[in-house]
């Protein structure tokens, strides 16, 4: 199948963008420190996020393609909470951070945004995002309404703006994992919404 790369926006589109071609990358390995670098390098000289976003893809897809120890580079869920991350960088005052998550199905994210541009790829098992977006009315400021879904395969690639909001689900036996790629959040714009009391909650 094709892999597929989407970009979520504020009002809940979940956009197909361009996928590069793997033959078109470097046959050298592409290194994490080099991918850091070439991210770092993205966010100097590109102020807009969804500009950003579209130079960052490539190099997600092309860091995957080329570093097959990244597949086995994740922790077993907890069964407890249905859920696992494995912090691969976090530097602090750094602008980034990579994670790779793991989820068992039967489990479901709360509804969020994240304050910040992400980027995430489906390394293994399906995915189920759901995305919403903001419906105020004169008494209620932060309802939100559901703005469809899209089904993550291995080998897509989504990427979100900082208002962005979704909710994932993960889909068959398998557990899914994905590797994360944050901005630095800004917590003051990073909501939990409450769809049965139409609110929004900082985390
Ligand atoms: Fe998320």
């Amino acid at each position: 199948m094709e892999s597929s790369d989407w970009l979520v926006t504020e009002d809940g589109q979940c956009l197909a963008c361009n996928v590069p071609k793997e033959e078109e990358f470097p046959s050298r390995p592409y290194r994490l420190y080099r991918f850091l670098t070439d991210v770092e390098n993205i966010l100097w000289h590109i102020p807009e996020d969804s500009d950003r976003l579209e130079a960052i893809r490539p190099l997600v897809r092309r860091l995957l393609v080329s570093s097959d120890w990244l597949q086995g580079e994740y922790i077993n869920p907890d069964p407890e909470t249905g859920w696992s991350v494995l912090m691969l960088y976090d530097e602090p005052d750094f602008p980034l951070t990579v994670q790779m998550v793991a989820w068992l199905p039967g489990s479901k994210s709360p509804i969020h945004n994240h304050g910040t541009w992400g980027v995430v790829a489906l390394v293994s098992g399906e995915e189920k995002n759901n995305f919403w977006r903001r419906s105020p009315a004169p008494e209620l400021p932060d309802r939100i309404e559901p703005a469809g879904d899209r089904i993550l395969v291995p080998g897509d690639i989504i990427s979100f703006l900082p208002d962005a909001i979704h909710s994932v689900e993960p889909l068959g036996d398998e557990p899914t994992i994905t590797f994360n790629l944050y901005g630095e959040t800004n917590y003051d714009r990073r909501f939990e919404f409450d769809t049965t009391n139409n609110t929004a909650q900082v985390f």
